[in-house]
């Protein structure tokens, strides 16, 4: 890790090397295994075990060096009370295949104190240990008590994983190799604008595709049919449209459903893609939806991407789960994976379709964390990050 020369967040975190010994030491590591989880013959397993995969190697160097390890995790989003739809079990029964002798904590948000960032429930979780270790990127967003409580009672130190997924998401703050291109999709504008607004500062070339893109076709004064507008924002899309530093790409074309077309997701696999869908220009008319970016727009994104020296993508450009409005996020998935430049995926559903082509392999970094990531980006610090430069043995300054 370089992190001597940077700014903000990389500097003065603490990492596994600035712990005080721990030989013979109990140490609590907060991960975040809230993984998609499967259900056959009554058994529920893990269907998905990237985000435990990727804690081992901080995982095994406490282990090497003979500590007792114990990881807590949240589940899902029980409301503070334990709740056997929620139950860590699956995971347990996986970590110990993978990596045995590792205890695992009950899930922290049974407790109201967790999300509540309840001084009592931070004293309850680090009782008992000697040193703590943050290695939940996914949820170094969140101000939750596992997050933000133990750097303030326990040596602490940054695992592998959070410090990896700093140094590579902050590095895109940091001076990326240009053309910085970014992609960013989904649904909900009001989650986005922020990033967005930040990354307009940073990069070359923004390309917006999902239901957003919609709210900045409104503020173009392009006619968007029955597609999802967010109201309240177009007068800020409109604004960061005029004030933009940055070429903001914006669909000229997309896939839309017909007025009284099949709805979203009924229409079984194989059944014709296109048979109420018709791809129109950036003017919709009334009652038509737009759900997929269409294949100029793809074409135009995809070029950006093939030409970029760094690519940052966050969210699907359609609604990529109906095969009819999945051309879109499939073409800029292989874009991605086929990008000579540096590539950085954010977390959530991009993940899942980089994962569904197989393309995982040919991605240079897969963040862990969707919400954080884009946190990180707006603000260009999280509050686990705080909180662990906060910690009694972190470094004063930068790193020696
Ligand atoms: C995630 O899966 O994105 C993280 O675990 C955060 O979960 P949360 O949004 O419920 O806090």
């Amino acid at each position: 890790m370089r992190f001597r020369s940077r700014p903000g967040p990389l500097v003065g975190l603490p990492l596994l090397e600035d712990l005080p010994d721990v030989a013979g030491k109990k140490v609590l590591v907060r991960v975040d295994y809230n993984v998609p989880l499967e259900y056959e013959d009554g058994r529920c397993t893990v269907a998905d075990d990237f985000r435990i995969k990727t804690t081992l190697p901080t995982l095994h160097w406490l282990q090497e060096r003979g500590a007792a390890v114990t990881v807590c995790s949240h589940l899902g989003r029980p409301d503070g009370t334990p709740d056997e739809k929620w139950s860590m079990t699956p995971i347990r029964e996986r970590l110990a295949e993978i990596c045995p002798g590792v205890e695992l904590m009950d899930n922290l948000r049974f407790d109201p104190g967790e999300k509540a960032n309840s001084d009592a429930f931070v004293d309850r979780l680090v009782a008992g240990f000697d040193a703590y270790v943050n290695e939940a990127f996914g949820v170094a967003h969140r101000v939750h008590a596992s997050v933000v409580g133990p750097p303030t009672r326990l040596p602490s130190a940054a695992g592998r994983l959070l410090a990896r997924e700093v140094e590579v998401l902050g590095g895109l703050l940091n001076h990326p190799r240009g053309p910085f291109v970014v992609v960013l999709g989904g649904s909900k504008i009001a989650d986005k604008l922020g990033v967005l607004r930040a990354l307009t500062k940073k990069a070359d070339v923004v390309a917006v595709g999902g239901a957003m893109a919609f709210t900045f076709l409104a503020a173009l004064g392009h006619e968007v049919g029955a597609s999802m507008v967010d109201t309240d924002r177009i007068e800020e899309c409109r604004k960061l449209l005029h004030s933009r530093r940055t070429e903001i790409l914006l669909p000229t074309d997309v896939v839309a459903l017909e007025p009284g077309g099949m709805p979203l997701g009924s229409v079984p696999p194989g059944i014709g893609n296109q048979a109420d869908t018709k791809v129109l220009g950036a003017d919709i008319p009334d009652g038509w939806q737009g759900l997929d970016i269409g294949p100029e727009t793809t074409e135009a994104f995809a070029e950006a991407i093939a030409t970029a020296g760094t690519v940052f993508w966050n969210g699907p450009v359609g609604a990529f789960e109906d095969e009819r409005f999945a051309e879109g996020t499939h073409r800029i998935a292989r874009a991605v994976a086929d990008c000579p430049g540096c590539t950085v995926v954010g977390g959530g559903d991009s993940v899942s379709a980089i994962d569904h082509q197989g393309l995982a392999q040919q991605i240079d970094f897969v963040s862990t964390g969707g919400g954080a990531s884009l946190s990180l980006l707006e603000n260009g610090d999280l509050p686990a990050l705080a909180a662990l430069r906060g910690a009694s043995n972190a470094p004063a300054t930068g790193r020696s």
